[in-house]
């Protein structure tokens, strides 16, 4: 009797997973061709306005360009840096209308008709900004590498307010990494430009 019993549950719960398994491959499918409608079409140059450092651009970008290769590769802005180009360092960190975005995550097209500024945008000709300055002060760097991402999220850290405490701005700039370890100065950096 047990074993009968035994024997339904086993039956039902095989033919679910066997539905389970057949159903997959067509959901798959569907997925890979709406992916294929919706990549094919972007395959395209487009044109785009936008402003980066205060000077206008109309520019015709592939699709698939990111903000981080159009400043870096087409517009020869070489201040922002390429990390690791997959959103975890913070290196390739800007502003765009005024808000601090990975510009390796941010593709070219959706910046259109928008305010972009870069870490070359951030100082009045010679003078330096504050944060800059503070950075040179504080030692609140090493090689430099992660610099100007660490710049761009600090002015952000002050402009937003979080420079409470220094587990607060700890946590802002959480997801600007430094391999030299500078973290120290660049906490003492924003908050020197916060008093
Ligand atoms: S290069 Fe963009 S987060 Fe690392
Ligand atoms: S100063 Fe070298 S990685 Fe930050």
């Amino acid at each position: 009797m047990e074993k009968q019993k035994y024997s339904r549950r086993f039956f039902l719960s095989t033919s679910a997973m066997a539905a389970t398994l057949a159903f997959i491959p067509v959901g798959v499918k569907a997925f890979y061709n709406n992916v294929k409608k919706l990549v094919i079409p972007l395959k395209e140059k487009m044109a785009i306005k936008l402003s980066i450092n205060k000077a206008k651009y109309n520019l015709t970008v592939d699709t698939r360009t990111t903000l981080l290769d159009l400043v870096r590769e087409q517009l020869d802005l070489t201040g922002t840096k390429k990390g690791c180009d997959h959103g975890q360092c913070g290196a390739c960190t800007v502003h765009v209308n005024g808000q601090r975005v990975l510009s390796c995550l941010t593709l070219a097209a959706t910046v259109q008709g928008k305010e972009v500024t870069t870490i070359e945008g951030l100082s009045q000709g010679s003078e330096l900004h504050p944060m800059q300055q503070a950075f040179i002060e504080c030692d609140g760097f090493q090689c430099g590498y992660c610099t100007p991402g660490q710049i761009m999220s600090a002015v952000g850290c002050v402009n937003e307010g979080h420079t409470h405490s220094v587990e607060e701005i700890k946590e802002f700039m959480s997801g600007n990494l430094c391999r030299c370890g500078a973290y120290n100065g660049i906490v003492q950096s924003i908050q020197k430009v916060a008093k």
